[in-house]
């Protein structure tokens, strides 16, 4: 892999991924390491650059995150952002103080063209700020180089030892020529070159691959979800047949869902898949069974064993795939900052297989997972899919679940999907679907009393699904799903939309 890279050191701030990608949106790779990470393993990681992240602390407090001073004299350029600038200029003797006016969001500012960071950056423009404290007075040798009307020291800079500073962030979207400011820093004052792409990326990870794998057999659970998908192909590419994917279809999938990874996967990519069609078998335990998490744990169970009972067929088998990315394993000194949700690992694998894992996707965020797909020539409807649950549609039937059910389900959804593709909304609604509720209500049908199903349509917005709102999908699409489900779909008389917000709500009703 590339020899050039940034290092951003996180403090705990909200946008540390963000500062990452955005880096990596400019060619050049990125990791993430806790300010806790020692001296010694940022000296070893040979950085053209670093990054000091925003945080919620005060510098003067003694509990804040700081860090060992000697990290300015690795010759390494220094970038400080929000609080990595007041750190900066705190470690260098500056004054920081709590500001007379707090600053926070989108906040007028005057950059001198002189600048470093802001070679090509228009003198006037505006930026995102989110800080109570400021820089009262730089440390020797910097020079101001932005102003607000509320806060003197918007950056500084000392050119001659590598030290750039920022209040603001130039991370995020609001600051519209934040990555012009993150270009000047990577490429000016670091020295990189942008050897971080796709294409060479994909291109030597197979190598890679194909060296560690050797004569080996291989083993992945696809799901037909990105990840899984994207990684499997990967290691398709490098040692083709050797790879043995097995496909659990439990039955609870979306409409024509087997079929399409079948086809996709199987038919176009010629990939060695075995797809187990073991719909009646998960609908036998989850008879008569409506308590959410009995269901989880049932699917979660028979999925393990469904797939164990396979793997044993297949024979001796050496590695298994895995679907991890980047922000799985980046590491975080900061309070709870990674929280791993545990109904995540429903459908997950056993802990205790005695293989060597292979993760192709380790190194990626999941905006470069999809690039990465593409890459690979995997169809863009694909690697745009919304994320799915492992437990699947039985999730979206609240109460007891049936093959009836199932089918209505099934139907009223893919209209629904059918209606935000046709709107052209698929990519801004970051989820949405179907949920067929166990509440059934009065209707009018014809010249009959109808007594049916109340259908719920969920549409979420949100960039890590840990929150959420509730997307604004206008009335008038709502308004053509409403009459094609009722009309094409039977056994439902009512549709709601859900307008809950996540907290309170989660994503999925079940
Ligand atoms: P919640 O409902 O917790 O969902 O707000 C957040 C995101 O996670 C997905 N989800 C799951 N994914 N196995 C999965 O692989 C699961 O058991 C599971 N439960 C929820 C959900 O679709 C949403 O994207």
């Amino acid at each position: 892999m590339t020899n050039e890279k940034i290092l951003v050191l996180d403090f705990g701030g909200q946008y540390n991924q963000l500062i990452a990608r955005r880096v990596r949106e400019q060619n050049v790779y990125t990791e993430i390491l806790p300010y806790t990470a020692s001296l010694e393993r940022i000296r070893d990681g040979h950085y053209k650059g670093i990054i000091f992240t925003g945080g919620p602390n005060s510098v003067y407090e003694k509990s804040s995150p700081h860090y060992n001073k000697d990290i300015l004299n690795l010759g390494i350029p220094v970038l400080g952002i929000c609080y990595g600038a007041q750190l900066l200029a705190y470690m260098l003797d500056g004054l920081v103080k709590t500001a007379p006016v707090s600053e926070y969001g989108k906040t007028e500012i005057t950059l001198s063209s002189v600048a470093k960071l802001f070679k090509n950056v228009k003198p006037d423009t505006t930026c995102w700020m989110s800080h109570t404290d400021y820089i009262a007075v730089p440390p020797e040798g910097f020079v101001v180089t932005a102003q607000t009307k509320d806060c003197p020291v918007a950056a500084m800079e000392n050119p001659e030892k590598g030290y750039y500073a920022a209040q603001f962030h130039p991370e995020v979207m609001h600051t519209p020529q934040g990555s012009d400011i993150l270009r000047n820093f990577i490429y000016d004052v670091c020295g990189c070159s942008g050897e971080w792409v796709m294409s060479a990326f994909v291109e030597e990870s197979i190598a890679k691959i194909r060296e560690k794998i050797g004569q080996k057999r291989v083993l992945c659970a696809m799901s037909g979800g990105v990840d899984s998908s994207v990684a499997a192909l990967m290691i398709h590419k490098a040692v083709g047949k050797q790879l043995t994917c097995v496909f659990v279809d439990h039955g609870l999938l979306r409409k024509n869902e087997g079929d399409d990874v079948e086809r996709i996967f199987k038919g176009e990519f010629d990939m060695n898949l075995i797809r187990v069609n073991c719909e009646d078998r998960f609908l036998a335990r989850l008879d008569g069974v409506a308590d959410p998490e009995t269901k989880r744990k049932i699917i979660g169970e028979e999925f393990i064993r469904v797939f164990e009972e396979e793997a044993n067929k297949i024979g001796q088998v050496d590695f298994l795939v895995q679907g991890t990315i980047y922000p799985d394993v980046i590491e975080s000194g900061v309070g709870d900052a990674a929280v791993i949700k545990s109904h995540h690992n429903v459908g997950g694998l056993p802990k205790d297989i005695a293989l060597s894992l292979i993760e192709p996707l380790r190194d990626l965020f999941k905006d470069e997972v999809r690039k990465a797909g593409l890459e690979l020539g995997i169809p863009d409807d694909l690697v745009w899919r919304q994320p799915f649950p492992g437990p699947g549609l039985a999730i979206r039937i609240m109460g007891e679940i049936t093959k009836d059910k199932l089918n209505i389900l099934r139907d009223a959804d893919a209209i629904f999907r059918d209606e935000i593709k046709k709107a052209g909304l698929g990519r801004d609604v970051n989820q949405y679907f179907a949920v067929l509720t166990n509440v059934r209500s009065v209707g009018v049908m014809g010249d009959f009393r109808t007594y049916d199903y109340m259908l719920a349509l969920r549409g979420v917005s949100t960039s890590d699904f840990m929150t959420a709102d509730f997307a604004r999908i206008p009335y008038d699409v709502l308004d053509i799903c409403s009459r094609r489900i009722i009309n094409e779909v039977g056994h439902i008389n009512r549709i709601v939309y859900d307008i809950t917000s996540k907290p309170p709500a989660t994503i999925e009703w079940e």
